[in-house]
């Protein structure tokens, strides 16, 4: 009998080796090298098939109209491009108990198209419980509580479903391999499954997976270049706030964000970003500015808190939730340098509102402005809002998208914006009706807001 021959090959990247290795020398990753069968090939280039497909011209190919299946979820429609297209594979990732269940499931209870939901991790009994949290009146949604794939693509071969839910990957099992569920080989064989049966037909999927302690989605990266769609749904554990982003879309853009509201009764559409992201309260307060930011394409009104105060013990203490420690850091050393500003003996806090983490550098200037707001305890006018980046010599540097921040902030009510006079090239400002303030270095600012 021929030896059957094996190959060691990484659980995290899916590179290969001879011999087993303690440390991956592709993803670095330790540890993870487990012993696999090599399936041998049977045909050679002798043997090849006659040929009975050909190569098609590309200005042949007739252009399909694109179909789409409406999600009646603007915020879901939105990330995705435009809605679910048949025969994809859309995969949402995101920590244990952020909602991708209840996402997940809140898509398929509102459709009226058949959706079959199929969950790994939850009984029926406990899918009826949530269903109920979240919809009184579902239409057309079937569930079912299994992990074999064999048994599950039967249940779609019989019940030919318009929509199928699979929750979670990671929970799936076939019986062509033989490892536990969530390994790298058994995701890989039924995601490819789950694959064949979609092209096939043209059902689109929407696959949960779960994360690891790194962020991305648990088990091999090839999983994430299987699927069509890659969609990372965030927030804070602790607020309400949910954002649900694209990270990789073959048929849309990557730059979309949807923005949920996790309610007792399911998650609802926020559509307006801004007004939710700002406090409403009356009251002029020290500390708090607003940033005109954009995440992707989408702009929104964003607060941000500081407090300063003097430090009760020998070191300060600097605490950031949503902003970069290292980034405030130094912010703080450009004011105390450039602005003559004394810092370097206080506590400063600083807060993004609603517990979004923000990544946009045009925050830049509304932390510096918060910071100083209270530290000097002036409050900042409630109809300012800032955009710009701060560069280590205190310069304020130009951010992009500016004519959409502005029009944002004038939509929602602003009078005055402060963006970098250098901001100025190509922008017709004379269209906008706020005030807009041009300043090249933080000291000007100060002047300007603090006057
Ligand atoms: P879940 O969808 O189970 O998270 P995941 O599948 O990502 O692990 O979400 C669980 C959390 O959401 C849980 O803490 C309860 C909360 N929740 C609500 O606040 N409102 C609701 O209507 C539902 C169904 C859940
Ligand atoms: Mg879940």
């Amino acid at each position: 009998m021929a030896k059957v021959k094996t190959q060691y090959v990484c659980q995290n990247c899916g590179a290969n080796s001879a011999k087993w290795i303690g440390k991956c020398p592709s993803c670095n990753e330790w540890n993870t090298y487990v012993e696999e069968v090599i399936a041998v090939l049977k045909t050679n280039l002798t043997t090849l098939k006659p040929l009975t497909t050909s190569a098609t011209l590309i200005s042949e190919i007739k252009h399909l109209q694109e179909e789409r299946i409406d999600t009646l979820s603007s915020e879901f429609n939105r990330v995705l491009g435009g809605g679910l297209v048949p025969g994809s594979l859309v995969l949402i990732g995101g920590e244990p108990g952020i909602g991708k269940s209840t996402l997940a499931l809140q898509i398929a209870l509102n459709l009226d198209k058949k959706t079959l939901y199929i969950s790994g991790e939850e009984s029926l009994q406990q899918i009826k419980m949530r269903a109920e949290r979240i919809n009184n009146n579902p239409k057309n949604c079937y569930v079912l509580s299994e992990v074999s794939i064999e048994t599950i693509i039967n249940q779609i071969e019989h019940e030919n479903p318009d929509i199928v839910v699979i929750d979670s990957v990671q929970t799936l099992q076939t019986e062509r391999v033989e490892s536990s569920p969530g390994s790298v080989t058994q995701i890989r064989e039924s995601t490819a499954l789950l694959m064949r049966i979609a092209k096939e037909k043209a059902i689109p999927f929407i696959i949960i997976g779960h994360i690891n302690k790194d962020g991305n989605i648990a088990g091999p990266k090839v999983l994430e270049h299987m699927v069509d769609t890659v969609l990372q749904f965030e927030g804070d554990r602790n607020h309400i706030y949910r954002i649900l982003r694209a990270t990789k879309n073959r048929f849309g853009s990557t730059s979309e964000l949807g923005i949920f509201e996790m309610q007792g009764s399911g998650l609802r559409e926020v559509n307006n970003p801004s007004e939710l992201l700002m406090s409403q309260s009356d009251e002029d307060l020290s500390g708090v500015s607003i940033a005109a930011c954009v995440d992707g394409i989408r702009p929104f009104l964003i607060e941000v808190q500081a407090l300063v105060s003097s430090s009760a013990y020998g070191t300060p203490q600097r605490t950031s939730t949503g902003f970069d420690l290292r980034r405030l850091s130094m912010l703080l050393a450009v004011l105390e340098k450039r602005a003559g500003f004394r810092l370097g003996q206080k506590d400063v806090f600083l807060n993004i509102a609603g517990g979004i983490r923000v990544d946009d550098p045009a925050i830049d200037l509304s932390v510096i402005c918060s910071v100083l707001s209270s530290d000097q305890d002036i409050s900042i006018k409630k109809d300012i809002c800032f955009a710009g980046e701060v560069g280590l010599s205190g310069e304020i540097r130009p951010v992009n998208r500016v004519e959409q921040r502005i029009s944002e902030a004038q939509k929602l009510g602003f009078n005055q914006i402060y963006i970098s006079k250098y901001n100025q090239k190509g922008v017709n400002f004379s269209k906008f009706n706020i005030k807009i303030n041009f300043v090249g270095k933080v000291e000007q600012v100060f002047r300007s807001v603090f006057a």
